[in-house]
């Protein structure tokens, strides 16, 4: 459809859920999605852009819906699922990927920044998940995607905030995995440096830095990380779940 790389159609009889999904890593997630033959809802709190990847997929010849959602609030989150349901009659890929946080040092940073960071980055991951996965139980079962971070595994300097709500979404997708097999499988997808809006601002001399510093000697584009999330998503990977799978160049392994 899209995709420089040859797709195949895995995904086929699958309703995709992704949030975060008008940018970055989720939309291009939503997208790989489609081009792998599955039926996607596109979540985000921002209308003009996620309207925009919905109608990019639909324009393509894939099948794709908006719905607009601050997956901070528990009631949107209800929402989005019920209109998955309406318009495709299950859901069976639930991918929590959207994220707000604020990136200091605990001394630096406020109680406000930091309850803002856990409502939207955890707390909705947490509740997406707990209402997806009833769904799914009371189905055919199905997928939970965490979209989760290097940051899951280390502490790296500022990241105080946002290295809580990835920690625990790594031992969230765990219980999810353990509690729910094999109905339900769960997977925490980490990613290390990712080139995304969520840079933007970002000096060049900074992100040249971080890129030496890598094993591979640079980032990664959103789409290599689709194309591992669409196998994770897959069938494929059935023997894969409770447990994190990390896309970093080898920058852990320094
Ligand atoms: N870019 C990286 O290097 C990197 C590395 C590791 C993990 N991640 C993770 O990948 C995920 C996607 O990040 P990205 O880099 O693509 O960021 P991005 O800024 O490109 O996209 C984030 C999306 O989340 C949406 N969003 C923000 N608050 C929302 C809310 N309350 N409700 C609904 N949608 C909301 C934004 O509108 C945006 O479309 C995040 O979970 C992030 O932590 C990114």
């Amino acid at each position: 459809m899209f995709s420089a790389y040859p797709v195949s159609n895995r995904l086929k009889d699958k309703v995709c859920v992704v949030t975060g999904a008008a940018s970055g890593i989720g939309r291009a997630c939503a997208i790989r999605y489609a081009e792998e033959g599955a039926r996607i809802v596109v979540a985000d709190i921002n209308a003009s852009a996620g309207e925009a990847v919905a109608a990019e997929i639909n324009k393509a010849g894939g099948h794709a819906i908006f719905q607009h959602t601050d997956v901070g609030e528990t009631e949107q989150l209800d929402t989005l699922l019920a209109r998955a349901i309406d318009a495709f009659g299950y859901v069976n890929v639930w991918h929590n990927n959207a994220f707000k946080s604020v990136f200091k040092t605990i001394v630096d940073q406020t109680l406000e920044e930091f309850d803002e960071t856990m409502r939207v980055s955890l707390r909705a991951y947490w509740y997406g998940s707990k209402i997806a996965v009833t769904h799914m139980l009371r189905h055919n079962g199905g997928v939970i995607l965490n979209t989760a971070s290097v940051q899951s595994y280390f502490g790296e300097p500022g990241f105080s905030a946002y290295q809580c709500a990835k920690g625990a979404i790594l031992s969230l997708t765990r219980s999810i995995g353990v509690d729910h097999a094999p109905k339900v499988r769960a997977v925490a997808l980490a990613p290390g440096f990712i080139h995304t809006p969520a840079h933007d601002g970002i000096p060049p001399e900074t992100i040249e830095r971080v890129k030496q510093s890598i094993p591979a000697r640079r980032g990664a584009s959103p789409e290599e990380v689709a194309a591992l999330a669409a196998f994770l998503a897959s069938d494929e990977a059935d023997y894969i779940t409770a447990t994190g799978v990390i896309i970093d160049g080898g920058y852990l392994a320094i």
